[in-house]
């Protein structure tokens, strides 16, 4: 199947140094995805209409009100917690601002005690390191986690943490956590769950419900921009049971009932934690790409990546001087996530090379991920300092991160190229071509 005429700007040729033109291709799927043209039709069907949510009276006002409103049923409804009353949306500008407040709200003082791993996006990690214990869990050589040790930390801590923060799915190597055992753990430790889903939700399909209350996701945090929609919005679906009492991280006009002189009291929730004017276009986006999502099917979303995961990966293995990292051989937990070096390259000038000489863009670096990519280098903490310290800057990867556009004729040209850089054979001999016959 191809996805491609769902989206748009994707296929805008793009001028090389060299001055030639050329279609680029976007394996850069992890930081950002382009918009699905649906998006774009309700951006600018709307231009004209926008007015002020939940604040003044008039009929642009109502308008947009409703329609932000009616997000949240979408948003809920993406996740299979519709029509029932224990969940809630919280509509916020990032992941990163997700979880933010998210840790600023759940965590009392620096007693309480927060477990998550060595796998994390620093978003899932720094924002807890600032208001609480951090205990985590370390990964094997291969990159993954065992969740066995999750329950051992919850034994050996004997109640204290209060919170299992944890990746959906990595943004280095795509491994897919079970969230769900997982819950299940936590909830036996009278722990919540939060899940860090920037890497997930538009690539496999998430409920919030498990096959049994404990195994229920307590909170879920993730961003548009990587869902198909533009930057600049994002939310916390959670429970509602949890954010009752404390006072909201971000506070301002809109998220108050009452101002008095020595006294505030804050509206009801979500509103109490969606301080200042509200992101109207990011909001109706982001609803519109999860149901257009929801709507395409993740079973043909997830068959699709699945298979040009694997079509890359095993070709990838197959191109000398090419360095894998992750687990290459069992891969059904991986989302289209690929990390790599090329011998004797350094990551930058390899990812140069790919996006100036056949316009595919890739992510050279740590990924905000800096923990868990020298463990996959297998490179010591204090190395890692040295090297940040002496501005070497010499440890990092490059990553291919895929969408639902991407196909395997753009794998092949990425193949093609990867071939001739790692081993600067003739950029004219043609990688094998798989592709004519198979429909991804
Ligand atoms: N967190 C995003 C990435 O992994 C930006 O690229």
């Amino acid at each position: 199947m191809d996805y491609k005429y769902l989206f748009d700007g994707i296929e805008d040729e793009i001028q090389l140094p060299n001055g030639s033109y050329i279609t680029p291709i976007n394996f850069d799927n992890g930081a950002t995805t382009p918009p699905l043209k649906s998006v774009i039709e309700i951006i600018v069907q709307n231009i004209k209409n926008y007015g002020p949510i939940a604040r003044g009276v008039g009929y642009k006002g109502e308008y947009c009100t409703k329609m932000f409103n009616d997000s949240r049923e979408t948003i809920l409804n993406f996740f299979g917690v519709n029509n029932c009353n224990d969940y809630t949306v919280v509509y916020t500008k990032s992941d990163t601002e997700s979880l933010n407040i998210l840790s600023n709200t759940l965590v009392m003082n620096k007693e309480d005690m927060i477990l998550t791993t060595r796998m994390e996006h620093h978003a899932n990690d720094l924002p807890f390191r600032k208001v609480g214990t951090m205990i985590y869990i370390d990964v094997d050589e291969l990159g993954r986690i065992n969740i066995n040790h999750i329950e051992e930390a919850l034994i050996k801590h004997k109640g204290k943490i209060k919170i299992v923060t944890i990746t959906g799915a990595s943004n280095v190597t795509g491994y897919m956590n079970p969230i769900h055992e997982i819950a299940r753990i936590a909830h036996k430790y009278n722990a919540i769950i939060i899940v860090d889903g920037a890497q997930l939700v538009a690539h496999k399909e998430v409920n919030l419900r498990g096959s049994y209350e404990e195994d229920d996701i307590d909170f879920i945090t993730f961003s548009a921009h990587k869902a198909y929609s533009p930057f600049g919005s994002g939310a916390i679906v959670g429970k509602k049971q949890y954010l009752n009492n404390p006072e909201p991280f971000l506070s301002g006009g809109g998220c108050v009932s009452g101002v008095f002189d020595e006294r505030v009291l804050w509206t009801s929730i979500p509103e109490k934690f969606e301080a200042g004017t509200q992101n109207f276009f990011g909001v109706i986006t982001m609803a519109k790409s999860l149901s257009d999502l929801k709507n395409i099917g993740f079973d043909n979303i997830e068959e699709h990546e699945a298979k040009l995961k694997n079509y890359l990966i095993d070709n990838m293995k197959k191109i000398n001087n090419v360095t894998l990292y992750g687990d290459t051989e069992n891969t059904d937990d991986r989302l289209g996530v690929i990390t790599f070096n090329v011998e004797n390259r350094d990551y930058e000038s390899l990812a140069f090379k790919m996006a100036t000489e056949k316009g595919i863009s890739l992510r050279a670096g740590k990924f905000c991920a800096h923990p868990y990519v020298y463990r996959l280098m297998g490179v010591k903490d204090w190395d890692a300092y040295k090297d940040i310290v002496s501005c070497d800057h010499y440890y990092g990867m490059v990553r291919a991160s895929l969408g639902l556009y991407n196909t395997t004729e753009e794998a092949d040209i990425f193949l093609n190229h990867l071939e001739y850089v790692a081993n600067r054979r003739n950029p004219n001999r043609k990688f094998r071509i798989q592709s004519k016959n198979i429909r991804f």
